[in-house]
């Protein structure tokens, strides 16, 4: 069984590859990642002697290579984490390495399987964030038939390479699922997100910087929670099908800063809040009844005891976050970004 994996170095990317070499004896994976500053090798080391395992850097944005790669590999399978991911980087920074790769990269990949007869699937991981924003007063969820309504250049990048896998597979008959998730955590995960970036402030005696009133919502799930959904999605998963994966774990930015500073025995005096993000999506939630039922999929772990051990992965990888500190040289610029929220209010 062969499985290309894009974006195989990043969080989620690389604890499904872990996860899969863990459940499947016979398989091969071809890692292809271009390793931006999000990628990162160090998140594979404890596999890096499993043959089963191969790393080539490279660019989905850049067709011939993966025209290249896709005839040398053969892949049975393909799932693609490749994308650019944080929302902030996509309103301060801009959005055209966000289109080049969560556009142009997945119409590459599509056409690499288009013309590849031996493609099973092709997964394509998308995010909840292309359903746009609930009201918090509303009992209203995302389904799979739920309209695009994208707020911010990321989303609207990644709902444009879903709208490709749509396309592709009504034209084509392209085998490929589109997955839309909720927000994630778990170890590996770059700490510009908002649960390792909290941990660190805390580690360097920072105070937890909250956007606006604090009290938008994500829907939070365990990244090996995700990873069993996508493994289903590839090896049950129909064609042509779209799944949402959630964990019905609603929880206000607010909940989750009180809980990391119980964790470290802080008060309220250490969060602060400040000017909101533009666009800032108020709730999302995910109705991911179709995947319980055609997949066979629920969640297994339980929030507070991963949630703990999430806590606990950080503080004791400390390696790995002096490394991520290195290799990326700013260690987050959206820190500057808040005080200069908080300096403008
Ligand atoms: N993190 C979440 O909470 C979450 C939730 C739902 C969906 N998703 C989706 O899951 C996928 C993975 O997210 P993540 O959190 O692991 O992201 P991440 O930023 O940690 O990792 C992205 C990886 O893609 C690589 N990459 C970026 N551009 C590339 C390119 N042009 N060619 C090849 N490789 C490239 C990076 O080097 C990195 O290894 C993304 O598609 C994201 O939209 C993430």
């Amino acid at each position: 069984m062969r499985i290309f994996v894009c974006g195989g170095a990043g969080f989620i990317g690389s604890n499904f590859i872990r996860y899969i070499l863990g459940k499947h004896k016979n398989v091969q994976i071809l890692n292809y990642d271009a390793l931006t500053y999000s990628g990162n090798l160090n998140n594979l080391k404890d596999i890096e002697k499993d043959k089963r395992h191969r790393f080539i850097k490279g660019n989905i944005a850049d067709k011939e290579t993966v025209d290249l790669v896709f005839q040398k590999f053969k892949p049975d399978y393909v799932i693609n984490f490749a994308a650019e991911t944080h929302v902030d980087r996509s309103i301060h920074i801009g959005a055209k390495e966000f289109i080049d790769t969560n556009i142009t990269g997945v119409f590459n990949i599509l056409e690499a399987v288009k013309a590849r007869s031996g493609v099973k699937k092709y997964v394509q991981v998308s995010t909840d964030e292309v359903y746009g924003s609930l009201p918090l007063n509303s009992k209203n969820t995302f389904k799979e038939d739920t309209a695009f309504a994208p707020n911010v250049p990321y989303a609207a990048t990644k709902a444009g390479g879903d709208m490709f896998c749509r396309a592709y597979y009504n034209t084509f008959k392209t085998p490929v699922i589109v997955t839309h998730c909720s927000n994630n955590y778990g170890p590996y995960q770059y700490p510009e997100k908002l649960i390792p970036f909290f941990i660190l402030r805390m580690l360097e005696n920072k105070k937890l910087p909250l956007y606006g009133d604090g009290k938008n919502v994500r829907d939070w799930i365990y990244v090996l929670d995700h990873c069993e959904a996508l493994r289903l999605c590839l090896f049950k998963g129909k064609p042509g099908e779209v799944y949402n994966i959630g964990a019905d774990n609603e929880m206000s930015n607010l909940e989750i800063a009180s809980l990391i500073l119980n964790h470290f025995n802080r008060d309220k005096s250490w969060m602060e809040f400040v000017t909101d993000r533009p666009g800032h999506d108020r709730r999302y939630a995910i109705d991911s009844r179709k995947i319980r039922k055609e997949l066979g999929w629920k969640p297994k772990h339980q929030f507070k005891k991963v949630f703990t051990e999430t806590i606990h992965w950080y503080l004791k990888n400390e390696d790995w976050i002096n490394n991520v500190r290195e290799k990326t040289g700013v260690f987050n610029p959206h820190i500057d970004l808040w005080e200069g929220h908080k300096m403008k209010k």
